[in-house]
């Protein structure tokens, strides 16, 4: 017989989305359990009615401490960890500055490997269980980041980024090859064990029509893959992409006329958009990547990430390390609590803490797996303690309820308030 492992602490878990149903869509005990067999969620409940049910169990008890989902991170780029929080101007100054300097090491499998473990241990250590990366251009990159994860057993999306044009010679490759490194990286990563891969134009700038149109034809006859890739993040980005596409109908078209518009496209950042973009991705089941410390660092704008839920798209939460300036999904919810502070909206506590994880699960199609209690789903799951430093234990102490506890960790925390974290049923931080 498996072992169950019954894990005891405040549990809070999602029964439907709270931009629809507001803060009842979140199911919360104080006195809570989850139940893991093989590496499954089999039951969240009531504590006593838990152990009453599941007397052979091996008991964790985390007492006060927050069992919820791991962070889903739905877009960043593993690369960039080492130029974190870099000073500079505008995305493009950034790019050409930090980025593509950055990313040319990433041939070299000995750097890639130790960035890419690096990256995988920052991750956890925050609590984030699931990450979307962007790799570089070089195939490298890909196998050292699907390898860090699976030396983790971590569920991660990724793929090789495909540039063939406005980036250095170093950093470009051709329609061809991009066509031919990405099938051969499919064949030999997308769903072997917990990995997934992204077909990953980084963005219509780096790209001409030829390598779009050769990664459409590629998502068609791999069809199961997702794709990655950015979206109107910057004005001054938007005006290129015109210019670049002068007959594109907007910035969404110059994907769409290549056959990247469908279910499993996963759009970074999408601040400034049309209402026909909006109800295009809505109707194609396009989905969005919101990026808020990256927004304000690299002074990209203010998303509306509740009139985006309102119209339909389904919308995630993400780092974008390092164009983002941080690697926790708590100061994550924070940036975009005041990105939609700034544009006259409160975003609550639940609503932060659903597009942290399921948001971001859904955004990534796998939402089905990850990115929630609920018996079926994988078990990757962390503890949060409410309490982890002591202006948040002096604030958090006044609260009564599980948003008002929670908030001041939302607003404060880092990875101090991650205390343990679990991958399929193991804990391993
Ligand atoms: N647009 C194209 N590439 C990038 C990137 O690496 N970071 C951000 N923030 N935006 C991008
Ligand atoms: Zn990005």
């Amino acid at each position: 017989m498996p072992t169950t492992k019954l894990i005891l602490g405040q549990t809070l878990s999602f029964t439907g989305n709270p931009f629809e149903l507001g803060p009842d869509a979140a199911q919360h005990e104080v006195h809570g359990a989850v139940a893991i067999t093989n590496g499954k969620i089999t039951a969240v409940g009531p504590a006593d009615q838990m152990k009453a049910t599941h007397t052979q169990a091996e008991i964790t008890d985390m007492g006060d401490h927050l069992l919820m989902a791991g962070f889903v991170d739905a877009h960043v780029h593993y690369p960039q960890t080492a130029i974190i929080a870099s000073w500079g101007k505008r995305l493009i100054d950034w790019l050409n500055t930090y980025t593509f300097p950055e990313e040319s090491r990433f041939g070299d499998p000995a750097y890639a490997t130790d960035i890419a473990n690096k990256y995988c241990d920052f991750a956890l250590a925050n609590g984030t269980t699931t990450a979307a990366s962007f790799c570089t251009i070089h195939p490298e990159s890909v196998d050292a980041y699907f390898t860090a994860a699976a030396t983790r057993n971590m569920r991660m999306v990724g793929g090789k980024t495909c540039m063939d044009r406005n980036s250095p010679d170093n950093l470009r490759d051709t329609a061809q090859s991009a066509y031919d490194d990405s099938k051969t990286l499919i064949d030999r990563w997308h769903e072997q064990g917990r990995a997934t891969y992204a077909i990953t134009p980084r963005f219509s700038p780096t790209s001409t029509n030829d390598q779009l149109a050769a990664l459409g034809g590629l998502w068609s006859e791999r069809p199961t893959c997702l794709m990655q890739t950015h979206l109107s993040e910057q004005h001054e980005e938007i005006a290129w992409v015109k210019d670049l596409f002068p007959n594109a109908r907007d910035y969404l078209d110059t994907y769409e006329q290549h056959g990247l518009v469908r279910e499993g496209a996963i759009m970074g950042h999408s601040i400034h958009l049309t209402p026909r973009e909006i109800t295009t991705m809505r109707d194609c089941g396009v989905t969005i990547a919101h990026c808020p410390t990256s927004n304000t660092f690299i002074g990209s704008g203010l998303c509306d990430v509740t009139g985006l839920n309102a119209a339909g798209v389904t919308t995630g939460l993400a780092t974008d390390t390092g164009g983002g300036s941080s690697f926790s999904m708590l100061r994550t919810m924070a940036a975009a609590y005041e990105v939609a502070q700034l544009r006259g909206d409160a975003l609550h506590p639940s609503h932060l803490l659903y597009l942290a994880t399921v948001g971001s699960a859904k955004t990534l199609g796998l939402s089905d797996k990850i990115g929630n209690l609920a018996p079926g789903n994988e078990a990757d799951l962390i503890a949060i303690n409410l309490a982890s430093t002591p202006p948040i234990k002096l604030s958090s102490a006044r609260a009564n309820t599980i948003w008002e506890a929670i908030f001041p960790t939302i607003m404060m925390g880092d990875e101090r308030a991650i205390t343990d974290v679990w991958i399929a049923g193991e804990r391993i931080i």
